[in-house]
């Protein structure tokens, strides 16, 4: 497919028909998202495909668990997770999502409760020993590991298009890492970057809400002058 229309399209889907994914059409995608850059090129993703319903049944409850607590963030008014919070509000949300459990403020939703049913689930792991994670030794949370493992997530979107695939990159499981990595085996050097959710769509998102450039592009200086001729080229 044209790589500008896959740029501005490849929204999330969590919504899918029941036609399974091929192994074959998987082995293309990860054949293609292979390509992603990694500092240094250390290539430290690893994946692992589950189609073990049992497996993806106690996936399903994790990831469940961490909506639960996403959802009851929400509710709070909180950008859920973020390193910096309302630290007491983001408690007093956890704890009711601990309380409430799956019956949260808000109803859990068609996808988490049928997290297991998704037609293909990728788990993407990543060794942290082969991550170029430049920031380790700021006084600030650290993100920058993470830039050598979510590029090939992100290409494995893209490359699921060329499939007629579409799907979602999730996180939310990690919230319970320790249960995710002894249901799949995982040894203590990976951890978990990402469950990928992939299947044929039950419908085409086209028109994806973002920020215009001039909303997130200054020249020179943070809060320096728009760059306005990508504004233009954007609209
Ligand atoms: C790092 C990352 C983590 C995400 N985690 C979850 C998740 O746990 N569950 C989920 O349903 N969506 C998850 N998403 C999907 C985002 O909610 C989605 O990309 C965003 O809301 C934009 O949605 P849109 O493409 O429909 O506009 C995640 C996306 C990213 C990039």
């Amino acid at each position: 497919m044209e790589l500008v229309d896959a740029l501005r399209t490849t929204g999330a889907v969590r919504d899918f028909l029941d036609d399974p994914v091929d192994d074959e059409a998987l082995v293309r995608i990860l054949d293609r998202a292979r390509f992603a850059p990694s500092g240094g090129n250390r290539q430290g993703w690893r994946v692992v495909v589950v189609k073990d319903p049992a497996v993806r049944s106690g996936v399903r409850d994790i990831y469940v668990a961490g909506w639960a607590e996403y959802q009851a963030q929400r509710a709070a008014g909180l950008t859920p997770f973020a390193p910096i919070t309302d630290t007491a509000a983001e408690a007093d949300a956890l704890e009711r999502a601990s309380r409430d459990g799956v019956v949260a403020d808000s109803f859990l939703g068609d996808f988490a409760e049928n997290f297991d049913t998704v037609p293909a689930l990728l788990v993407v792991l990543v060794d942290i020993g082969m991550l170029a994670a430049v920031d380790r030794d700021l006084d600030r949370y650290t993100f920058a590991g993470g830039a050598s493992v979510y590029p090939f997530a992100w290409s494995i979107m893209l490359a699921a298009r060329e499939e007629g695939l579409r799907g979602v990159i999730t996180t939310i499981a990690i919230r319970r890492e320790p249960a995710l990595k002894k249901l799949l085996n995982v040894n203590d050097e990976l951890a978990v970057a990402a469950l990928i959710a992939l299947g044929h769509p039950k419908s085409q998102p086209k028109h994806l809400k973002r920020m215009a450039v001039d909303e997130f592009v200054t020249i020179d200086r943070v809060g320096g002058p728009p760059f306005e001729v990508m504004n233009r080229a954007s609209s």
